[in-house]
């Protein structure tokens, strides 16, 4: 049996919290489903670079490479700048492990709140270009502290990096609904994003079951508010995908729900599963965090490693505790972050026993082998 080698970066604030809660319920399943993981916990992140001077060790990237994924909480502490946590370790390993697609669904759960008044259920994934595009090194700053001090940052779009995103985006599209929407910003940006449209309308062309609707980034947050069930799968830039997947998130009731994959769909590095929220300084320690987003990336992991059935289990058992209303604060309900994950523990086992005592075939709950993450 293969033995699941995956690194483990907790990180910084309640990534602490949400990380070990999620890890309790990867271990019950991976027992119930007998899946070999071995989890390596390493200690990066803010209090690294407050002893060290920076977020991980130099030999971070190698470190990582020996691992068949990466499991991430959340960077970032008010100790420390933003652009030196996130450069320092979650931005390397996206880009040195071509972690070149950002899987974000976004999608209502029963139990959590959308606080849209119209109730149609919004089930959109979310794939953002996650190497290049406006997250760029390019550029600089002169006549600091003048006042014709200047700050110019360079957008880097090239064939291949939008070409795959499309490609990865299309065929999601074609497995689905067959309808792909291309958020763009092209009456404003006048050059990159002209160029982000070709590509992804000459590559959507490939996928004859595909119809693709290029929309403009501020009509399209618009229509993410009025009308999210429309969509199906939205393919984004690098900084247009992360602010249309913060919204989606708040659309269908709280941030702290949604999961992403980093993936390396390729299969020549390992991909990092972590939730879309940050560090949330603002509630750290304080037992208040919501799991969710955490485990469902847990799900997004092992569906990756080739484990369907437990991933689609795991998550059977997370949404049932959400229906009971037994969530944590953030969705209006009265679940401590340990009470929540004690509740999706217990869901697990009652799932397990429920299809021993069903079929006593597969020893898996029928119902996870048809739920999709
Ligand atoms: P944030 O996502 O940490 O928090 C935004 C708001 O949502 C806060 O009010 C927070 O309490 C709430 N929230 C977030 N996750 C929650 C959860 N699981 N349960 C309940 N409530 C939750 O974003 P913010 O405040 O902009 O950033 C805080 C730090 O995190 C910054 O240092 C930022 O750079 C970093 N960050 C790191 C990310 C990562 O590691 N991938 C992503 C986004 C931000
Ligand atoms: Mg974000």
């Amino acid at each position: 049996m293969t033995t699941h080698k995956i690194a483990v970066i907790a990180g910084d604030g309640i990534g602490k919290e949400v990380v070990p809660a999620a890890i309790e319920c990867l271990e019950r399943i991976a027992q119930l489903h007998s899946i070999r993981c071995e989890f390596t916990y390493l200690p990066w992140g803010s209090d690294y670079y407050g002893e060290h001077g920076r977020m991980m060790p130099v030999d971070g990237l190698e470190v990582l490479a020996k691992h068949d994924a990466i499991f991430l909480g959340a960077v970032g502490s008010p100790e420390v700048p933003d652009a030196e946590s996130l450069w320092g370790l979650l931005i390397p390993i996206r880009r040195e492990f071509q972690q070149y697609i950002n899987l974000r669904p976004v999608k209502t759960l029963d139990g959590v709140k959308s606080p849209l008044a119209n109730k149609t259920p919004i089930d959109v994934l979310i794939v953002r270009e996650n190497n290049e595009g406006e997250y760029s090194e390019v550029g600089g700053r002169t006549y600091r502290g003048l006042p014709h001090e200047t700050a110019v940052q360079e957008t880097i779009f090239t064939r291949l990096g939008v070409s795959r995103a499309a490609h990865y985006a299309a065929s999601l599209a074609s497995s689905r609904s067959g309808h792909l929407t291309s958020a763009t910003k092209s009456n404003g940006i006048i050059h990159t994003m002209p160029f982000w449209d070709e590509v992804v309308e000459e590559t959507t062309r490939l996928y004859p079951d595909v119809t693709l609707s290029s929309e403009l980034v501020d009509a399209l947050a618009a229509h993410l508010v009025l009308k999210p069930w429309t969509y199906d799968v939205i393919v984004a830039s690098n900084l247009l995908g992360d602010i249309l997947s913060d919204l989606g998130s708040s659309v269908t009731g709280s941030i702290g729900v949604a999961p992403s994959a980093n993936l390396n769909p390729d299969g020549d590095y390992p991909s990092l599963f972590e939730p879309v929220h940050g560090s949330a300084p603002d509630i750290a320690g304080k037992g208040l965090a919501n799991p969710v987003g955490q485990i469902w990336s847990g799900a997004m992991m092992l569906e990756h490693l080739g484990h369907p059935e437990a991933a689609g289990h795991l998550q059977l058992a997370f949404e049932s505790v959400l229906r009971e209303g037994l969530g944590t604060r953030d969705v209006g309900g009265p679940s401590s972050t340990s009470e929540f994950t004690a509740a999706v523990l217990a869901a697990i086992d009652d799932l397990y026993a429920a299809d021993s005592l069903d079929t006593g075939t597969s020893g898996k709950p029928a119902a996870a082998a048809a739920s999709s993450s």
